[in-house]
């Protein structure tokens, strides 16, 4: 047995043994609600990246900071005393969805419950649980051997459900600070419970609000009804039009742009043992499952666009009634970008159908709220196989890779900005009612991962084909089958670049 297997074995066994503190830990993160997008919650922000800047400190990382950014703070931390070895960029976010519907909750979203083996809490699993648990799998390495495996630099966001602009401003001027051979992060599913995932891509998003202008101002509708404009059903009209009943959305050359699922990949998918369409149907509490029924379900959810409405707004909507013509109206709209379509390429085409499907004495302007870039990993990595393994270890059995529908813009921007192929190696559940009422956590699927982390940094701290072969992503400077951006263990740039002030380092940070 290598002492790096025994560093692995003892690591594990401090996490069988500190399950309870590690469990204390994320409840009282879960406590902060650190919601993102509302801004009466920025001092909460403010305290959750406090609180992760102080445990990264504890367990012993270098450079601890709070990063100030226009939007809300990034946390970074790194550990670069791994000689020789791969260095491993771990991503997660801090900040969380808003609770509405509050009076859906069994239990108080920021006051963690445990039931049934489940925590339920805003963040539980998207993300504080998955982030914390990867801390969790660093704190176990260092106390168990007093060193990790590899290098490591992390970087933890707190705007991530708002858009995530203040990252990407971050990574396009640091990418030597952050220069690594492969990303790894925790922040998606796998399809049920035993069955451990590996996602290798996710759709991108385009976010938007479409706004309808009518008359001057709102008019009676005896007086006016007949002759005026109603920018309520002009909106109407534009958001039925966008999308038929057969689930098709009606842009021109939207479809022609997209990147066609490989057959490869079909082959893969075909290797989940999921009966995905049942679990869909049950999960929703429907007995159908509309959208294009020409494509399989599987493929509709995670590699097709889609477009959806989140909300409208306008005119009267208290109790009783009252007889107006609004003048303005506003929906919430999104669509989901699988590769090849790009958030600024489809805007103007979205553009272009709107203005074509707006009746007339309507006038509607789409606004963008926000936007990223769809991602896919090639599967043919090291670090893909060292993933496969590690969680073949710790669930005795092989993961499945598949796509997953959700969003995550920093995965696009690993690829494009640092050349690193991107693990995404999260243990959600379907039926943990992410963005929604009763967020839970199967709480042990939160040790899994952080053994599976273990298992993966050990692998590829240990596995000479990744560390010393020519021709590997450590050794060559190339990742993700292109030319990395810098060599591997940069020293950190100079602080303080024009879009980003930063905290001189942890002692510069409140306590
Ligand atoms: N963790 C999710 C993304 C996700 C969801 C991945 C489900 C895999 C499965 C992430 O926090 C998220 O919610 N992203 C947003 C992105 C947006 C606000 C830019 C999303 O997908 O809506
Ligand atoms: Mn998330
Ligand atoms: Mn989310």
């Amino acid at each position: 047995m290598s002492s790096t297997t025994t560093q692995s074995d003892a690591a594990l066994a401090y996490v069988d043994a500190h399950r309870q503190p590690f469990l204390d830990g994320l409840l009282d993160l879960l406590r902060i609600p650190s919601i993102s997008t509302l801004p009466k919650h920025k001092k909460d922000i403010r305290r959750a990246a406090k609180y992760i800047a102080d445990e990264l400190e504890r367990i012993g990382l270098k450079k601890v900071k709070v990063i100030k950014t226009e939007g809300h703070p990034l946390v970074y931390g790194e550990w670069l005393e791994a000689t020789g070895k791969p260095t491993v960029l771990i991503y997660g976010h801090y900040d969380v969805q808003p609770v509405d519907p509050i009076d859906l909750w069994k239990s108080d979203p920021f006051e963690p419950a445990i039931r049934d083996e489940n925590i339920y809490a805003r963040g539980a699993v998207d993300d504080k649980g998955q982030m914390y648990a990867l801390v969790k799998a660093l704190e176990a390495l260092m106390r168990a051997g007093g060193a990790l495996p590899v290098n490591v630099k992390l970087l933890i966001e707190g705007e991530e459900e708002a858009g995530g602009e203040s990252i990407e401003a971050y990574v396009k001027a640091h990418p030597k600070r952050l220069a690594a051979d492969v990303a790894l992060v925790a922040d998606t599913g796998m399809p049920a419970p035993g069955v451990p995932a590996l996602v290798y891509g996710l759709r991108g998003i385009l976010y938007t609000e479409i706004h309808a202008q009518g008359a001057r101002h709102d008019l009676h509708s005896g007086e006016y009804g007949g002759v005026g404009p109603n920018p309520i059903h002009a909106l109407a009209l534009v958001l039925a039009g966008l999308k038929g009943p057969d689930g098709r959305i009606t842009i021109p050359e939207l479809y022609e742009r997209i990147q066609p699922v490989s057959d490869a990949e079909r082959t893969l998918w075909d290797r989940n043992p999921v009966d995905v369409a049942a679990l869909l149907k049950q999960e929703m509490g429907v007995d159908v499952l509309p959208g294009e029924q020409e494509y399989d379900p599987r493929e509709r959810q995670t590699a097709r666009p889609t477009l959806e409405v989140h909300g409208i707004r306008g005119g009267f909507v208290e109790e009783g009634a009252k007889t107006v013509i609004p003048a303005e109206a506003t929906a919430k709209v999104s669509l989901r970008l699988p590769p090849g379509l790009r958030p600024a390429d489809v805007l103007p085409l979205l553009e272009r159908r709107v203005a074509a499907l707006c009746p007339p004495g309507v006038t509607m302007t789409v606004r963008l709220v926000h936007g990223g870039d769809a991602v896919l990993v090639p599967l043919d990595n090291v670090f893909m196989r060292a993933a496969e393994k590690a969680l073949e270890q710790e669930w005795d059995r092989p993961p499945v890779f598949e796509r997953s529908g959700g969003s995550i813009p920093v995965g696009a921007l690993f690829d494009s900005e640092l050349h690193v192929p991107i693990i995404f190696m999260g243990t959600g559940l379907p039926d943990d009612n992410i963005h929604a009422p009763n967020e839970k956590y199967h709480l042990p699927n939160f040790y899994h991962l952080i053994r599976q982390a273990i298992r993966f940094l050990e692998i590829i701290g240990g596995d000479p084909a990744i560390v010393a072969r020519p021709g590997s992503a450590a050794a060559s400077g190339r990742a993700n089958g292109r030319k990395r951006a810098a060599p591997t263990g940069t020293a950190p740039a100079t602080v303080g670049k024009a879009d980003v002030t930063e905290e001189t380092g942890a002692e510069a940070v409140q306590r």
